[in-house]
């Protein structure tokens, strides 16, 4: 099998994507939400994307199921396939950080292992990971889709929290629940999380 490096040779811009960062005013970060299905990740997604556009950002979200629909839409829920499902769109996402863009991710990425690796094709100074922590018992009360319905009367398998593994982050950026706070209020909570990073480590920005 022939691999990345045998035939081919990276071919470097001549914008870089400080210039471009700088064009736009803003660090071209990753903010990765994961949870559960029915957690809010979406909801807290699109509002998040809605008040950062209104303060002048150049963001976009990239959510599991609409991914799914195009890109990896040959993809299924086995581990290994939703392994290949988080690289890709890390892997897109990365594409998007480079053209200066705030990127939101909204993907249940269930394993450690996968958000570790897209941390690192996304590069970990830009990554910052927030877990959408809605228990698994509000979430399939919740049950927005009708997939934990189906999940317990087995007629839909892998479903994570039910037939599939969801681990815990360890040391997520930020915590958000969304049984306890409204989708309004966590996307608040993201925004002062962003707003601290322009006057610490990432204040490259914000210094210009
Ligand atoms: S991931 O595990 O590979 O990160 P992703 O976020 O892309 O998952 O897709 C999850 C979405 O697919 C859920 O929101 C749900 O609507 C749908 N879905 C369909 N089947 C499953 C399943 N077996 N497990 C989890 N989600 C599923």
């Amino acid at each position: 099998m022939r691999t990345v490096g045998d035939d081919l040779t990276w071919h470097y811009g001549t914008v870089t994507r400080e210039e471009r960062e700088f064009q736009l005013g803003q660090l071209a970060i990753t903010v990765w939400l994961t949870g559960l299905s029915g957690s809010g990740k979406s909801s807290i997604a699109c509002a998040l994307e809605k008040k950062l556009t209104a303060q002048g950002k150049k963001c976009f979200v990239l959510d599991g199921d609409n991914v799914r629909h195009g890109l990896n839409k040959d993809l299924g829920f086995s581990l290994p396939e939703r392994s290949e499902n988080i690289r890709r769109i890390a892997e897109v996402t990365k594409l998007m950080n480079d053209a200066g863009l705030i990127v939101i991710v909204a993907i249940i990425s269930p394993m450690i292992e996968d958000r570790a690796l897209a941390s690192e094709i996304i590069g970990s100074d830009c990554f910052h990971e927030i877990f959408v922590s809605t228990p698994l018992s509000i979430c399939e009360e919740r049950d927005p889709k009708g997939l934990y319905r189906k999940a317990r009367s087995e007629s839909l398998e892998n479903f994570t929290g039910v037939s599939s593994p969801y681990e815990h982050p360890m040391a997520p950026a930020l915590v958000v629940d969304n049984s306890k706070v409204s989708v309004e209020d966590n996307a608040k909570t993201i925004v002062r999380y962003l707003e601290g990073l322009r006057v610490s480590s990432l204040g490259r920005v914000a210094s210009r």
